[in-house]
């Protein structure tokens, strides 16, 4: 059985692994079923049915139960208690609610953390986590493998052929509560990760430069967790990257580890996913590491935690960071083809520093933009807002009453009216529209680049994250669909004529001669500074700068420059002049042509960007950073424009999607701004005129 569902899945995905593909699990013409959070175990039971009747009332199709409940269901050690849980399933389906079933194991009960406290994890100051919060134990660990083991099975064997369980989440926004854990059992399995990928300890001493410093190791036991905190003079980079490597394998094989469990326990109907929370936060976890082993990724996003980057503008912290749901969105649906947003904010949350209220018609934009996006369900957190523990003040769909709805809760049942009411028009037979898949783009995507980058980012300015969302921001203004790749994946220029690769810094020679082929066959590779200044070593070539691509790009990297805060470079493209600051690198073209070239400093008139013609396709070096990203969005349409596809003109912080026969545009900028309805489109709901929070969605003709 376990066979057939991936042998279907596996001819879905790669018919199309593009975004919107089809999935064994998600109909099609549901669209997009939305759901809510309820804590059974946190209310009167007698309120349960009240509250589940609710939930299905306003419209909401299905629920999500237990990811924090391990203490009600296994209250003493080896003794289960299901039977409220079994209780709360069964109201629930009477009311018509799926349920999202999920394995408990954030939270582990107080009598193993006490009985077994090795398993919990250590921060980088030597703290050890304490039983009273979450996320404290170290996934990894065998002692609390063991019991992870008798949990889920028990939950498999109770769950796992219930028809009226829809899927599993494993666990929630798997990562440390302290993102890394330096304790002594972490320690010692570090150890074994490194014996078994270096083999020889020379071999490691060779990898990580112990020659530097003298640093050399004798064996394996010698070696401690890299800690910044204990290394003031710089851990060794090498080893810091390992280590991080190390702990996003560990929270892999954690998921893996229930992913098996679960697999021989449920139906073939039910499906496997984990909510991952947004990558930005928690650089050590990788999505793509259990691509083989859940059925997608799903994503959680609060757009208005302040810790996200807002557009400027007067309404900015009112309507949030629509690229980075956009951002989140698109890479959790590259995983495995598509995803759903497991959380998504109702109305305020508890936990930012502080807490805006969203401006009317903000949640129902983000409802439309993850609809939009093509998920194919969307859950709130929470259904009630709680009385009591660390979240008090996180809104709800339902008010501290009980009963009453909040703001945020009625937008949600406005947008569920107009979602499903697209059901009726849903029809099998359109197609991806030409010109959004004419500007359809790979982004290729290494983990460790980012990783290496934060690690050592030579001018403290160089932010990845900043560097990244400066190309997937200008390419969303042209209304490209974006995925996400993997070195492994193939390039498929039939799929996407586009691929950027922005400081990809850590690569081999076999990723160049890949480019090389996808170039050939017709596609428009666009690098960017810092791609290819190291090996996957994470060494320096002995040789010229960015060794690999010199042939590539057509020109050598003769040296970079920064400039100090306050003082910017100026460049010309075309005619206009732009700003930088953080990274220029100064090329020396062999084979391309100059696109745009440097103003002022030692180096005027020396070339900044450029692009060449190679087989049927173009290769684009973009060596230096604006200040406000002026300069790439001009390059991309440029390139884009030669090359072909049909673009928009979106200002940042507006989008533009299709899926499944609907075009959805949103807008997050604090102005009135058009969107790119064509005359005769038939518009379904909202205006072209978009003001700020405003959304439209139509149907062209
Ligand atoms: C999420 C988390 C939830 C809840 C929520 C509050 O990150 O997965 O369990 O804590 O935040 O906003």
């Amino acid at each position: 059985m376990i066979i057939m569902k991936y042998f279907l899945f596996f001819l879905l995905v790669s018919f199309s692994k593009m975004l919107n593909a089809q999935s064994p699990f998600f109909p099609e013409e549901d669209l997009m079923p939305i759901g809510a959070y309820y804590y059974p175990e946190h209310w009167p039971e007698m309120q349960w049915e009240r509250d589940l009747k609710r939930v299905a009332e306003l419209g909401f199709e299905f629920t999500h139960f237990g990811e924090f409940a391990w203490a009600m269901m296994e209250p003493e050690e080896g003794k289960y208690s299901f039977d409220w849980l079994d209780k709360a399933v069964k109201i629930a389906a009477d009311n018509g609610l799926k349920v999202i079933m999920c394995t408990p194991t954030p939270t582990p009960p107080v009598w193993l953390t006490q009985k077994h406290p090795e398993i919990l994890t250590e921060n980088a100051t030597g703290i050890t986590q304490q039983h009273g919060s979450r996320l404290h134990v170290s996934y990894n660990h065998p002692t609390y493998l063991y019991y992870v083991d008798k949990i889920v099975t028990e939950l498999g064997k109770r769950y796992g052929n219930d028809e009226r369980v829809w899927g599993w989440q494993l666990d929630n926004e798997p990562h440390y509560g302290t993102l890394y854990d330096y304790s002594p059992a972490q320690e010692k399995e570090f150890q074994i990760w490194l014996r078994e990928k270096y083999s020889s300890i020379e071999n490691l001493n060779n990898s990580w430069g112990t020659a530097f410093w003298s640093q050399v190791y004798n064996n394996f036991l010698q070696i401690q967790i890299p800690n910044a905190n204990e290394a003031p003079q710089g851990a060794n980079p090498h080893a810091l990257l390992d280590f991080q490597r190390f702990t996003a394998d560990q929270l892999a094989e954690a998921l893996r580890f229930q992913a098996n469990i679960l697999e021989q326990h449920i139906s073939e109907k039910q499906w496997i996913t984990t909510n991952y929370a947004y990558y930005k936060f928690l650089p050590p976890v990788d999505l793509f590491r259990n691509q083989n082993d859940l059925d997608f990724a799903s994503h959680t996003m609060y757009l208005l935690s302040t810790v996200l980057n807002y557009p400027s503008g007067d309404l900015a912290h009112r309507l949030g960071s629509g690229l980075e749901l956009s951002f989140s969105n698109e890479m959790a649906a590259s995983v495995n083809g598509y995803t759903g947003i497991m959380e998504l904010q109702p109305g305020q949350i508890n936990w930012g520093k502080y807490n805006s209220q969203p401006l009317p018609g903000a949640v129902k934009m983000w409802i439309w933009h993850s609809f939009a996006l093509g998920d194919k369900f969307a859950c709130t957190y929470r259904f009630r807002q709680p009385l009591f523990g660390s979240e008090q003040f996180h809104k709800g769909i339902i008010e501290p009453d009980g009963i009453t709805v909040s703001p945020g809760g009625q937008e949600y049942v406005q947008a569920i009216e107009e979602i499903y009411s697209l059901r009726k028009r849903y029809t099998s037979k359109v197609k991806v529209p030409d010109d959004y898949s004419s500007r359809a783009t790979a982004f290729l995507w290494k983990q460790e680049n980012l990783l290496d980058i934060e690690n050592y980012r030579h001018n403290e300015k160089f932010d990845p994250w900043q560097h990244f969302y400066t190309y997937y921001d200008k390419l969303k203004t042209m209304g490209a669909p974006v995925t996400f790749l993997q070195e492994k994946d193939e390039f498929d220029v039939n799929k996407y004529p586009f691929m950027v690769a922005p400081a990809y810094q850590l690569l081999d020679e076999k990723l160049v001669n890949k480019w090389n082929n996808y170039v050939s066959n017709g596609g428009h590779l666009v690098l960017t500074t810092r791609t290819g200044l190291k090996d996957t070593l994470g060494h320096l070539w002995e040789g010229s700068l960015q060794r690999p691509i010199v042939d590539l790009i057509g020109a050598e990297i003769a040296y970079y420059d920064h400039l100090p805060p306050g003082k910017n470079g100026r460049i010309d493209f075309d005619g206009e002049n732009y700003e930088w600051n953080v990274w220029g690198d100064i090329l020396e073209p062999s084979a391309a042509e100059v696109w745009a070239t440097y103003q002022d400093q030692f180096y005027q008139g020396k070339p900044a960007v450029v692009h060449r013609k190679l087989g049927k396709g173009t290769v684009t070096y973009l060596g230096v950073w604006s200040n406000d990203g002026e300069l790439e969005r001009q390059v991309l349409r440029k390139l884009y424009q030669q090359a072909g596809a049909k673009i928009l003109n979106l200002p940042s912080y507006v989008f533009t999607e299709w899926r499944n026969g609907f075009w959805v545009s949103v807008n997050y900028t604090s102005e009135n701004v058009k969107a790119p309805v064509p005359e005769d489109a038939n518009i379904l709901f909202g205006e072209a005129e978009l003001a700020p929070g405003g959304y439209v969605v139509w149907e062209n003709n």
